[in-house]
């Protein structure tokens, strides 16, 4: 028997369960908005969250007494407590001032809950502002009352509704130093509108605040009357949030293929977009292969339905080929499968971005070799005029034209940002140096097929008695490159051999007479040279190649072109002082005075092979000399 005390306790402890699974209940039902913020290096964006976070008391206790304590040793805020600090986590930042990473918080009210990504605003640093506003649903852009829009201002903003971010907050901060000023506020608002009016928002609400004392921002400030709009948090609370998945095709990236057992095989993944039942029919996107849904398995045990956002493996009727990279949807609304797309870009890397240079463009399923055909335009951040330009620097935005070795799956962004969206990777450095939006697949490329032709280039090579290879010479002008191939072709055709020189000199005589010694003109021109020697290799010739070739990631390209064992890289390899010494034909002379621009060695750089496969110091050695040891490897390795 209980006495009344134990039963007290009891029902106390239930009311409290019962209280708890209310509030979970609650959490639950929350939307969910997910925001960024973004401004320039002095504009208060950490200020302003740490503000949001402090005052809806989402600070702890120790939190607390930790930011007074740093706030008296690195704050800029005098004996208040600098916001700023909280936010900006880490010590490395502190030091500097500036923020330089992304950093997600959560938070939530009683009317919703909050993910919001603080991205830096330092020029440099767009491809954060790019990695925070990928799934972000708002944008709070910061502007400093005193100074009104920046570059930085329009960057964020093009690059926000390149994201398909679909509001705006504009914050017109630090009122509290223009003395709250209704007029500035309003020139600032108009100025902002004015700029972003066809940018795409469904809407642009600016709010005259001071995060640093907190006017505006959680509640309303007395100092500023003739403001009659929302406070941020309200706004925040009710801005419309996520589009609704209902109505969007199902899309599910597969990460894994699980497969534990004989008698399971699973494909894990999350939703990227509408909603899968068990026994619905799917299709694998890039084969068409149908089948059907047979379980939906999560930790939590099998769902009879799954939704846009959720992690879940996937297990089918049949055993179909879905290897990672591919994705299953729905069988009436199929994806876009092509091998070239037109895209906008924004560009983050310090080294621009050059069509004709093969990059590794990766999506949430794939990763292929690609490259960039045409730049058709950039798009000017302060005009948004569309102006011509051959390559994109760091923090432009442009449209290109992009080919990719192998089909990809994908819709255009603006119905699907998980599926319709990539990025671009530098393939020497391994680096992220752009993020793309796909517009829409190019038909040109659909009806042209690859025609299979009889005579192939074994039985051509064969006929000639040789294995066809590509010696591609590469080295400083002047270094003796089509000296030595000269040479070599001579000694090759006196012994029988079909053979074949392109020599830079030559080429840019006719084929690639447009060009010139630009770094993007460069690059073209090693594209162009690098099919033509492909096609006569495919003739079943030995092509001597003599081109300065400076750039590692050309002579790779052209490398990548060929069959295995086919591109053999030589360097010649004669010291700058050499050449110049050297001088064959006068030019760095010239060069050397200012007469002739962008001169390799001298005003452009030449990137030396790590590992050629043969390397010849052309310094005390003869022509004949080398060449004879070139024709020797040729021959120990069977090409002639
Ligand atoms: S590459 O860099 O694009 O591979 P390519 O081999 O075609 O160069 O052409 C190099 C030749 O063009 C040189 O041997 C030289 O005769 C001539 N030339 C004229 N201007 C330049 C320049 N600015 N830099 C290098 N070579 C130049």
């Amino acid at each position: 028997m209980r006495n009344i005390a134990e039963q007290a306790l009891a029902e106390t402890q239930a009311a409290e369960v019962q209280d708890i699974r209310a509030y979970l209940a609650e959490q639950e039902n929350k939307t969910l908005l997910r925001f960024l913020t973004c401004g320039s290096v002095d504009d208060g964006k950490s200020t302003l969250i740490g503000r949001l976070l402090y005052d809806t008391k989402l600070i702890f206790e120790d939190q607390l007494a930790a930011l007074e304590r740093d706030s008296r040793k690195h704050g800029t805020a005098g004996e208040d407590i600098d916001f700023a600090l909280l936010v900006d986590g880490l010590e490395a930042e502190r030091e500097q001032g500036i923020t330089i990473d992304v950093a997600y918080r959560f938070f939530s009210t009683s009317k919703r809950k909050f993910i919001v990504a603080d991205t830096p605003g330092h020029e440099q640093y767009t491809r954060n502002m790019a990695t925070g506003a990928s799934t972000a649903d708002l944008a709070i852009v910061l502007v400093d009352a005193r100074q009104g829009m920046l570059v930085q201002t329009r960057r964020h903003s093009i690059i926000a509704s390149l994201l398909g971010i679909r509001h705006i907050v504009l914050a017109v901060n630090k009122i509290d130093l223009v003395g709250f000023d209704q007029t500035v506020f309003e020139r600032i608002a108009a100025d902002y509108k004015a700029f972003a009016g066809n940018l795409g928002f469904e809407s642009i609400v600016p709010i005259p605040m001071s995060a640093r004392y907190g006017d505006n921002v959680t509640r309303v400030s007395e100092h500023m009357p003739w403001y009659d709009g929302p406070v941020l948090l309200q706004h925040l609370e009710t801005v419309d949030a996520q589009p609704s998945a209902e109505n969007r095709p199902f899309r599910f990236p597969v990460q894994y293929v699980l497969r534990p057992n004989l008698d399971f095989r699973g494909f894990a993944g999350t939703i990227a977009s509408g909603t899968i039942a068990e026994g619905d029919p799917v299709v694998v996107a890039k084969s068409g292969k149908p089948s059907r849904v047979k379980r939906i398995v999560t930790y939590d045990g099998d769902l009879k339905q799954a939704v846009e956002g959720q992690a879940v493996t996937i297990m089918l009727e049949d055993e179909i080929e879905v290897s990672r990279g591919n994705m299953l949807v729905a069988p009436d609304a199929r994806p876009q499968v092509a091998d070239q797309f037109q895209a906008k870009i924004i560009w983050f890397n310090e080294h621009a971005l050059l069509p004709g240079r093969s990059y590794l463009l990766r999506t949430e399923t794939d990763q292929v070799n690609s490259t960039i055909t045409e730049l058709k335009y950039r798009i000017n951040v302060n005009s948004f005029a569309h102006e011509a330009a051959k390559s994109l620097e760091l923090n432009e935005v442009g449209v290109c034209n992009i080919s990719v070795q192998s089909p990809i799956a994908f819709d255009p962004f603006g119905e699907n940002r998980t599926t319709g969206a990539f990025v671009l990777i530098d393939r020497l450095t391994n680096a992220t140096v752009g993020a793309g939006m796909i517009t829409h697949s190019l038909r040109r490329a659909a009806n042209i097929h690859w025609q299979a032709l009889d005579v192939t280039k074994h039985s051509r090579a064969e006929q000639k008695h040789q294995k066809p290879a590509v010696l591609w010479f590469t080295g400083l002008s002047g270094s003796g490159k089509s000296t030595i191939a000269n040479l070599l072709e001579k000694k090759l055709h006196v012994s029988g051999r079909h053979t074949y020189i392109l020599d830079g000199d030559n080429v840019r005589h006719g084929l690639n007479r447009d060009l010139g010694f630009t770094e993007e003109d460069r690059v073209e021109n090693i594209r162009r040279v690098g099919e033509v020697a492909r096609l006569m290799a495919d003739a079943g010739l030995i092509v001597l190649v003599s081109f300065i070739s400076p750039f590692r990631a050309e002579r790779r390209m052209a490398r990548e072109l060929m069959e295995e064992g086919e591109f053999i890289e030589v360097f010649v390899d004669t010291p700058f002082e050499e050449c110049v010494k050297r001088d064959p034909k006068g030019l760095y002379a010239r060069a050397l005075k200012g007469e002739i621009k962008n001169f390799t060695g001298v005003d452009s750089p030449y990137e030396p092979p790590e590992q050629a496969d043969i390397h010849l110091q052309t310094v005390g050695r003869s022509p004949e000399e080398m060449v004879d040891y070139l024709e020797d490897w040729l021959r120990e390795r069977g090409y002639c």
